[in-house]
């Protein structure tokens, strides 16, 4: 009989799965190459419940310290590739920029906006992902999409869990228009200036932290507060941009989890209320 430990490796630690570089383990960690090896998981998820999370690029996540007490499912290589035609389709685990670059080298426009999001084709339908005024209900024609908790016996791990239904993004098709080549590298070079000019690198962030207020931005509400610059432990609201986090050397998860709660109460207190934007894994009080 299939095992977990057949299909997954067992305690692995997950921070360089992020770009935040923090957190602990997952007790397994499952890295499928094709939708045959993710059915499997399926089937074993039905006979062996586990809690069980999804991990694209982990460019909008934070993981607790103490780590994922369940299978966490990224999808490999495998997942990875892009198709040009009058649409562009891509595997769900293929990088963003590399959609964005590969669809405007090819001539076709309306994906340059993806050169500035870290994060996964999967990832980007879970949070419609966007910037610069595009997002991906924009672009997005069909998606195809497997269901976890088609396993029937998911719901024992989600009673106990709190995890929704999970659905794992196999692979997405945009809508582009024919154009210049020329004219969407100009965009793609466009956008990655900007980026550059007003979002902080080379600190490990995971980008906005909250999602903007209807009609507002988050981070210029959180800079109006006075609280760029603010710390705890090893990280730092950034002086950059407000609604960045940086995890500054020997930062902790729990460290960018307070800093988040503690901007989130100093803004309540001015009545303006903050939803996260980044997804939290694992536990983080007590
Ligand atoms: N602002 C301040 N102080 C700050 C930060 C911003 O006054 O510390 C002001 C800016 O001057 C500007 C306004 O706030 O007038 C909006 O800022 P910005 O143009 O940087 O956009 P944003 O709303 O903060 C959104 C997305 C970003 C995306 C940019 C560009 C959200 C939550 N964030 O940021 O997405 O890159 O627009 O399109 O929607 C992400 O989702 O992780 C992300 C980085």
């Amino acid at each position: 009989m299939t095992t977990w430990d057949d299909v997954a490796t067992r305690d692995v630690p997950l921070a360089s799965l992020t770009t935040y570089k923090l957190g602990g383990s997952a007790r397994y960690l499952a890295i499928p190459e094709r939708e045959q090896e993710l059915v499997r998981i399926v089937g074993l998820l039905r006979d062996d419940p586990l809690p069980v999370a999804v991990l694209g690029r982990g460019s909008n996540v934070l993981i607790s310290d103490r780590g994922f007490d369940g299978l966490v499912i990224r999808l490999g290589r495998g997942f990875s590739w892009v198709s040009v035609g009058e649409t562009v389709s891509a595997g769900s685990a293929t990088p963003l920029p590399l959609l964005a670059r590969t669809a405007a080298r090819a001539g076709r426009t309306g994906l340059e906006f993806y050169v500035g999001i870290p994060g996964s084709v999967g990832g980007a339908l879970t949070m419609n992902a966007g910037c610069h005024g595009s997002d991906t209900k924009d672009v997005l024609v069909t998606a195809s999409v497997l269901d976890l908790s088609d396993a029937a016996a998911l719901d024992l791990s989600y009673r106990h869990s709190n995890l929704g239904p999970l659905q794992v993004v196999l692979q997405a098709e945009f809508a582009t228009e024919p154009a210049d080549a020329a004219d969407c590298e100009r965009r793609i070079r466009e956008i990655t200036r900007w980026r550059k000019a007003h979002q902080p690198g080379g600190v490990l962030n995971a980008g906005s932290v909250f999602k903007n207020p209807p009609g507002d931005s988050a981070g210029r509400l959180i800079d109006q507060a006075g609280l760029k610059g603010l710390i705890v432990g090893g990280a730092r609201v950034s002086p950059m941009h407000a609604n960045f986090i940086e995890a500054g050397r020997g930062a902790t998860a729990l460290d960018v989890y307070r800093l988040i709660r503690t901007v989130q109460a100093r803004m309540e207190e001015r009545g303006i209320s903050l939803e996260p934007e980044v997804r939290f894994l694992g536990s983080f009080e007590d």
